[in-house]
């Protein structure tokens, strides 16, 4: 079934591996990104592996009046996969504000034109942030959701209930939530992948960076946790096999498959993995050394969490293909092809 999709950030990281999927799946595609966190060039590593460039406009959606225009320009827009927002959970402390805009004013705007719509298809980037330190694991999609811990969280948190309000008014209006877990890796050619701009906030690019040099050492926060090494336990999860949920549960959607006109989902492998443990798939995948050291924990962070699979895979129909190993050895592919193309650039 193909139809025309806006996918939102679509030159980002996760975005740009579902526009992927989604031309393969013959969908159109068009992208709207501020370029805030990602680069033209993404569009290029797109049309190397798919032999087509998606449509393209530089607009941010804090621009109420170009998100109306975009979609009068664009009336044939069936469904939208909303991925841009701010992710950094930091910096959304020290300014909250910015984050409340850009997450939650970027939301509406698009709502506001969904809404006008006689059929409207939403995907929403949701995480498993919102479920803090879950009572019990694996974390299912009914486990409460617990107060944000930073305002970043608060965003996906506050994101959903602004979609379960609009879901409630408006029948027309199908929305489904994925709740991330930890998205890792990168497309198997490395045209495209995570690019962090600065210190990188997430461990599997400061362990690529580490690798090659471009960082001393990795620092492990904390390997007096209650897990079995000690170390903090998350659920990685390849972003190829993430991206092709997207399409999945869009196609969910336009094929009225859905239970309710708000759903959520769960995105993980299932499977916990500590740091310790990606440390060694990383070296045993690679054939690469990482230097790494011990220091104190760091505020904030959840000693374990790790996704209960059963909903995607038999409502959703969708389940993980690719491993750790897989993932690293991929995100380190890419490092080394951004190391290569910065060598080009000086
Ligand atoms: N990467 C993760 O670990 C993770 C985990 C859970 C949820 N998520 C969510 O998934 C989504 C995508 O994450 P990602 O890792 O691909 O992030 P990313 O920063 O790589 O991609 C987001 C894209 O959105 C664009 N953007 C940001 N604000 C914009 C605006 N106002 N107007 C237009 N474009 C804008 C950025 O330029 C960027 O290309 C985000 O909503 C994020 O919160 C990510």
């Amino acid at each position: 079934m193909s139809s025309k999709i806006l996918v939102t950030g679509g030159l980002g990281f996760i975005g740009s591996h579902t526009v992927v999927a989604l031309q393969e799946q013959g969908h159109e595609v068009v992208i709207i990104d501020n370029l805030s966190n990602s680069s033209i060039d993404v569009l290029a590593g797109i049309t190397k592996i798919t032999e087509k460039t998606p449509a393209f406009e530089n607009i941010d959606l804090r621009n109420k009046n170009q998100v109306k225009d975009f979609f009068e320009k664009h009336p044939d827009i069936e469904g939208v996969i909303h991925f841009a927002a701010s992710k950094a959970v930091g910096e959304s402390v020290e300014n909250p504000l910015l984050y409340y805009e850009n997450n939650l004013a970027s939301l509406i705007y698009l709502l506001q034109e969904l809404q006008l719509k006689e059929n409207a298809y939403f995907i929403f980037s949701s995480s498993c942030t919102v479920y803090g330190q879950a009572d019990s694991l694996p974390i299912t999609e009914n486990a409460p959701v617990k107060k944000a811990e930073s305002p970043y969280g608060n965003t996906k948190q506050v994101g959903e209930e602004i979609i379960i309000d609009t879901a409630r008014i408006n029948e027309n209006f199908k929305a489904i939530s994925l709740r991330y877990f930890n998205p890792i890796g990168a497309h198997p050619s490395a045209e495209i992948g995570e690019l962090p701009i600065g210190t990188p906030q997430n461990l599997i690019p400061f362990i690529t960076q580490t690798a090659i040099g471009k960082r001393e050492e990795l620092s492990v926060f904390g390997d007096d946790y209650p897990t079995p090494d000690g170390t903090c336990i998350r659920d990685y999860i390849h972003v190829m096999d993430l991206a092709k949920a997207h399409v999945v549960a869009l196609e969910r959607l336009q094929q009225n498959k859905e239970e309710s006109n708000f759903e959520v989902f769960n995105l993980g492998t299932g499977k916990g993995s500590s740091v310790l443990e990606v440390i060694k798939s990383f070296e045993r995948s690679t054939g690469e050394k990482l230097p790494y050291k011990i220091v104190d924990r760091r505020e904030g962070d959840v000693v374990a969490a790790y996704a209960d699979t059963q909903k995607a895979n038999d409502v959703l129909g969708w389940k993980t293909e690719k491993n750790l190993d897989e993932a690293l050895k991929s995100a380190w592919d890419w490092q080394k092809e951004v190391v290569k193309r910065e060598e080009v650039e000086n």
